[in-house]
């Protein structure tokens, strides 16, 4: 049997999928132990990113954002690690704080293949981890392909526990308006961009084209559908984990789920919209990280 990754080129065999993977994970093996001990020690990398924005409203110049990603909160992704990640963020004191998206679920779900089972409990795990989580200008969400894997119960869960447990506005296909004394930038936010609900049009509808615009889009491949007159500065993204594995010499073996390598991890360019791609704060299927530690990242604008 054959499966379509819309984010490989061709269809690939399950089959020949699962032994890529196991190869991968056997390669890595020798680095397992320092990349178990590593996720378990929650050595998260604060990575502190300038961005230079044209046109930058002057009270905006300095402003700073904090981003998380890709928890995954799991039976192999922990609290107490969830927890590290948004204490680690809160030593930046980030002015407003982006979340963009994959939440929970671990593993891979093929297409036609039933929802994931929802456990509520890992949402739960964020909303106490989270709970210390605040910024002046507010915590904005968007959700990641995993999230939708998760079925619509899992999706309406998220939206309710997270919006009352810690104060996050999602942006699902909109945008607001972001205002420092009489100035102000535009955040708008997509669904997933293998949802056949992402609708860049209808997050940016409404905002002004000269403003400056942030989108957050969980997959940063959101670029291959943005039409020249959707003009956006910059977009916040992660899905890739960076790879989450990585050999020496030869960097991450697959370019999890995106087809350009230049998205895979930190600061892309596409003319004057730039790409901002964390490694994330969890992972998948297996938990372990090698030669690419989790991630929280403060951008701050210039
Ligand atoms: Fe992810």
């Amino acid at each position: 049997m054959r499966y379509h990754f819309n984010f490989f080129k061709k269809p690939i065999p399950r089959r020949s999928f699962l032994k890529g993977m196991l190869g991968v994970f056997a390669v890595s093996g020798a680095g397992v132990g320092h990349g178990y001990a590593s996720t378990w020690k929650s050595n998260i990398r604060l990575e502190r990113v300038e961005v230079t924005i044209r046109n930058l409203p002057p009270a905006f110049r300095g402003f700073t954002i904090g981003l998380l990603s890709d928890l995954h909160s799991s039976p192999i992704v922990s609290k107490d690690h969830l927890q590290s990640a948004a204490e680690l963020l809160m030593t930046a004191r980030p002015d407003m704080i982006a979340l963009t998206g994959d939440f929970i679920g671990h593993t891979f779900r093929f297409p036609g293949e039933p929802y994931h089972e929802f456990e509520p409990r890992y949402v739960a795990n964020i909303v106490d981890a989270f709970s210390g989580l605040k910024a002046p200008h507010g915590i904005y969400g968007v959700l990641g392909n995993h999230d939708f894997w998760s079925g619509p119960e899992a999706v309406l869960t998220l939206e309710k526990e997270f919006a009352q447990g810690f104060g996050v506005k999602w942006l699902r296909n909109r945008n607001v308006k972001v205002e420092r004394g009489s100035e102000a930038i535009v955040l708008a936010g997509v669904d997933d961009y293998w949802q056949d609900s992402c609708s860049p049009g209808d997050a940016l509808k409404g905002s002004p084209e000269d403003a400056v615009r942030i989108l957050l889009s969980h997959n940063p491949e959101v670029n291959e559908i943005l039409y020249d007159w959707q003009r956006i500065d910059l977009i916040l993204s992660g899905h890739t984990h960076g790879g989450q594995i990585k050999l020496p010499f030869i960097g991450a073996p697959f370019q999890a789920g995106v087809r350009k390598r230049k998205y895979m991890e930190g600061l892309a360019r596409d003319g004057h919209r730039q790409t901002y791609v964390t490694r994330g704060v969890g992972h998948l299927v297996v938990p372990i990280r090698l030669l690419c530690p989790p991630e929280v990242t403060l951008i701050t604008l210039v």
